[in-house]
């Protein structure tokens, strides 16, 4: 091959990787550093969103949902204690739920989910539940409890925003078990550091 022919592949190829690795990041910052950002995703321009707008909103819901999903199964993996297991296994099974009735909308409004967003959730919610289990059951608890503030924000969010009776109805739904699993493990840390401070003296 003339020395000019691998210049131009070369060319394409790296132009290729870049233009890849540019996506990555881009999916990455839009789908997760809002998880534990204040900015959202969704338009927030103020006003009732359009159609475009809520099919955006909830594919970003259904990466949110799968990545609680896979969390809570990672988490509860080699777990002894048999309280905290069933709890992290309702809480995966009402998650799995919560994706089902998301993408009932997303079908409702014409639109799919994304295998993509999917996937791009279930990777956050392994990753991050393999490692806050092994962090301990303090960092476990808190992440949880950080994960449905998160959820909460967003689903408030978007109610507010949002001005399909149906769809409200969906978001308030999915917004009250977020709001009973946030309850749960601020409980639970409760106890926990009460446990601590028995231990102390
Ligand atoms: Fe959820
Ligand atoms: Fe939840």
């Amino acid at each position: 091959m003339p020395q000019w022919a691998a210049w131009i592949i070369g060319g394409i190829t790296a132009v290729f990787v870049g233009a890849a690795g540019y996506s990555a990041w881009r999916l990455w910052r839009g789908l997760f550093q809002n998880l534990f950002r204040d900015r959202p995703i969704f338009g927030d321009r103020g006003g009732t969103l359009r159609r475009g707008d809520l099919v955006t909103a909830l594919r970003f819901f259904m990466s949110l949902e799968q990545s609680q999903v896979k969390f809570y199964e990672r988490q509860r993996q080699n777990i002894t204690d048999p309280h905290l297991s069933l709890a992290l296994q309702k809480f995966s099974d009402v998650e799995q739920q919560h994706a089902h009735r998301v993408e009932q909308q997303l079908h409702r409004l014409g639109a799919e989910g994304l295998k993509v967003h999917r996937g791009a959730g279930e990777a956050w919610g392994v990753i991050s539940g393999l490692v806050t289990r092994l962090l301990g059951e303090k960092a476990m608890l808190n992440a949880g409890h950080r994960l449905e503030q998160k959820a909460i924000d967003h689903y408030l969010r978007l109610y507010r925003q949002c001005g399909d009776p149906e769809l409200k109805k969906m978001l308030m739904d999915n917004l009250i078990d977020e709001e009973t699993h946030s309850a749960w493990f601020r409980e639970k840390l409760a106890q926990v550091q009460e446990r601590e401070e028995g231990d102390s003296y």
